[in-house]
């Protein structure tokens, strides 16, 4: 973390594991067990249907709210389909796009998820941007070429004063929910890497302001380690972030003195 230049950003990511009707019940545990997060800010992404829930739930935690998606048009004909100006409307902040489940299960392209972040922005959503490599791929050593191209067309035609507004997770996918967490150090290079692909793109003092999150079972046990790498400014948390005693600590982990 770097606290003068960037937010510190924990971002729990339910995936599709709340019902509507235990939100309550999950912020109640967490409120009672929360440290005061002094020095992040604190996000809960949520199912849509959870989304009005977790608004009201949320509101007095001082925990700020994110979809797991939006749809890349404004508005019209797209059956099925939850817009930005929805998710404005409801109170929601943040919204996770490019998730590598996202882009392995539903087919997102960089493209795609260039179009949404683009969306997000002009709505005044803050978008987190995963990228990640697969397994294959780091065995191939091609990691940090792979994640340039994923930031780059993620950022394509954003301009420098809203970039900063732009969170980007890490997130390799050998990590995600196998309990492998990438050790500190690998993780940390690449996200020193990601903040050297923003300094080309938009020159030292944007790179600097930009947070960058580690994910990839992160957990109240590695937090610590993982956060105090120089380049990692938070956590994009799946599992952890169900269990409100572990998220409480993960918490804890960011707002240590
Ligand atoms: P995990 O998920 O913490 O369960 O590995 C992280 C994510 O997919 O965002």
């Amino acid at each position: 973390m770097n606290r003068k230049y960037r937010k510190t950003v924990i971002a729990g990511n339910w995936k599709m594991n709340m019902l509507p009707s235990q939100v309550k019940g999950f912020a109640e545990e967490l409120k009672n067990i929360s440290p005061k997060a002094k020095w992040c800010e604190t996000v809960i992404c949520a199912p849509y249907v959870d989304l009005p829930a977790a608004v009201k739930a949320f509101k007095d935690l001082r925990i700020s709210v994110g979809a797991e998606n939006l749809n890349e048009n404004p508005k019209g004909a797209f059956t099925g389909e939850v817009s930005s100006a929805m998710l404005c409307d409801l109170g929601v902040k943040y919204v996770i796009l490019g998730h590598s489940e996202r882009r392995q299960y539903y087919g997102e392209t960089d493209a795609g998820v260039n179009r949404k972040v683009l969306v997000a922005l002009e709505a005044g959503l803050t978008p987190i941007v995963c990228v990640g490599e697969s397994l294959e791929q780091r065995e191939m050593g091609i990691t940090l070429e792979h994640i340039a191209l994923q930031v780059k067309s993620a950022l394509y035609g954003v301009p420098a004063e809203k970039v900063r507004r732009v969170v980007i997770a890490y997130e390799p996918i050998w990590a995600i929910g196998t309990g492998k967490t990438a050790t500190a150090q690998q993780a940390g290079e690449v996200c020193s890497a990601i903040r050297n692909v923003i300094r080309e793109l938009y020159g030292a003092r944007v790179a600097r302001s930009v947070t960058i999150q580690y994910g990839g079972s992160m957990n109240e046990k590695n937090a610590a380690e993982l956060l105090a790498q120089p380049d990692i400014d938070g956590g994009l948390i799946g599992g952890a972030s169900l269990v409100p005693e572990k998220f409480a600590a993960i918490i804890a982990a960011a707002n240590q003195e």
